[in-house]
């Protein structure tokens, strides 16, 4: 048997390193005992004499060490020998990972999924509290993670929070931010983490403000946001209120008259947008679940490094519309839905006047993550570009495969540009349904940030009358389309 002790939970260097030798040595994956530095010695043999791998060399695909890589931080104590065991099978079937029904790629796969779940959770659940004041303010943070994700969390907090030292305290590992760089060291109990502080309140504002009860899914809430997270998130002492109020408010909402149709508009030339992709993503429909949790993981463009979470899209499977934005804000960004800031609010009251139930329309965004420059204390929103707006297309065909709405309203120009496949000018293909090669219609309007950036109030109350007036052009073509069917 080969006993093989590695520094650290997190060690795949060295992981690496024994698992080249012992397979360039021909040792089974049967006669190897992994180990931790630290964990009971007495379960082990002593350690013997490190492996020194003869002359030679063998090749493993490129995505398995990212594959590896990535598992490794998985808690399951079995990872290293199952890390091994791949590796060594290999070594004689260098497609392997590409059989996705093999038990012992299924598995990792699972495990590396699991692990990036969790950095998620992480980006978006830690909560600092700050120590110390002014000159010597520091933010501290408790949080408790299920796998080891620690070092692999923490380079996203120090892009997003460079300029405020900060620690983020585990009972793995603790990861720190003095201005520079990032230190790791070992883990602490919760008793060393401050529990309450003034951006506390901030927290608990901050959640009410973006809870709404007309949209309130409780099982959907529960899997965002799993209550494991909820005894270090301030805001968690909002969410029983918020959910007991709902019905209440929800109801005062419906009570309001819905407006009158508008006329019908005539129809214009197609324009075309397909290409092999979006047919491919017709035939191949997923459900929006599904479609999420695949979108948490998005790397197809640089924008999730610097944002907390992928911002998918939200609403009914069945709905009938599906409204596409530009990207998430800041708001959405740290809330994980779409328009739940200041654009949000002001669609949700140009989609009540033009008689068009929020509940009952699919919401998303043409770009994924929030796109964003830090200055001081504000991020300030950033327009994506071609190529991200086209690395993300992607989860807009999807969501539109797995939607099948009748028509789309693109908001804004990045939308609109992701939605016909091309530039299109608003002005000029504005407030019309325009029929796609695939079936569906698009009608274009402006993203409502655009009403709220006019700085004259005439000009802003003229131009959110023509907004609502073209989200009443969407509802009328529904109606008609229903009374054609
Ligand atoms: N702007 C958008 O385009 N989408 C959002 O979700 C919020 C603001």
């Amino acid at each position: 048997m080969n006993f093989i002790t590695l520094d650290s939970e997190t060690d795949f260097d060295g992981w690496r390193k024994a698992a080249r030798a012992l397979a360039l040595n021909d040792v089974k994956p049967s006669n190897v005992t992994w180990r931790v530095a630290g964990d009971a010695p007495e379960l082990f043999e002593p350690t013997a004499a490190p492996l020194e791998p003869p002359p030679g060399t063998f090749n493993v695909p490129a995505k398995f060490v990212e594959l590896a890589e990535i598992a490794i931080l998985h808690r399951n104590p079995e990872r290293f020998a199952l890390l091994y065991r791949l590796l060594w099978r290999l070594r004689s079937n260098h497609d392997l990972l590409d059989i996705a029904t093999d038990p012992d790629v299924a598995e990792v796969a699972a495990m590396a999924k699991a692990v990036r779940r969790e950095e998620h959770k992480m980006h978006a659940f830690v909560r600092f509290r700050e120590v110390g004041r002014e000159q010597t303010s520091h933010f501290v943070a408790w949080f408790e993670p299920e796998h080891h994700i620690v070092e692999l969390a923490a380079p996203f907090f120090a892009r997003r929070f460079a300029d405020m030292p900060w620690s983020i305290l585990t009972p793995d590992a603790c990861a720190h931010w003095d201005g520079h760089a990032v230190s790791i060291t070992p883990g602490v109990s919760q008793s060393e983490a401050p529990t309450a502080d003034r951006l506390e309140e901030t927290w608990r504002r901050y959640y009410a403000s973006i809870f709404n009860p007309a949209r309130l899914k409780v099982l959907a809430m529960h899997k965002e946001m799993p209550r494991k997270y909820w005894r270090n998130l301030p805001e968690a002492s909002m969410i029983k209120p918020l959910i007991e109020d709902a019905g209440r408010t929800a109801s005062a909402m419906i009570a309001n008259p819905a407006t009158e149709p508008h006329k019908p508009q005539k129809r214009l030339e197609p324009a075309k947008v397909n290409d092999q992709a979006s047919e491919m993503a017709r035939k191949h429909a997923d459900d929006i679940e599904t479609l999420r949790e695949e979108a948490a993981g998005c790397r197809a463009c640089p924008l999730w490094k610097d944002a907390t979470q992928t911002v998918f899209g939200e609403g009914q499977q069945t709905a009938r519309i599906m409204l596409v934005g530009e990207q998430p804000g800041d708001k959405e960004d740290l809330a994980g839905k779409p328009f739940v800031g200041p654009a949000g609010q002001m669609l949700d009251r140009a989609l009540e006047e033009a008689g068009i139930d929020r509940r009952k329309v699919y919401v998303t965004n043409a770009v994924k993550h929030f796109k964003f420059v830090p200055r001081g204390k504000i991020r300030l929103h950033q327009k994506p570009n071609t190529p991200e707006i086209k690395a993300c297309r992607q989860w807009y065909e999807r969501e539109l495969a797995a939607i099948k709405p009748d028509l789309v309203v693109a908001m804004g120009a990045t939308a609109a540009q992701s939605v016909f496949g091309k530039i299109t000018p608003i002005n000029k293909n504005r407030g019309r349904p325009i029929d796609l090669d695939d079936g569906t219609r698009a009608l274009v309007t402006v993203h409502p940030s655009y009403l709220l950036r006019l700085p004259d109030a005439d000009a802003k109350a003229r131009e959110y009358r023509r907004f609502v007036e073209d989200l009443k052009i969407a509802a009328d073509a529904l109606r008609k389309s229903a009374r054609a069917a």
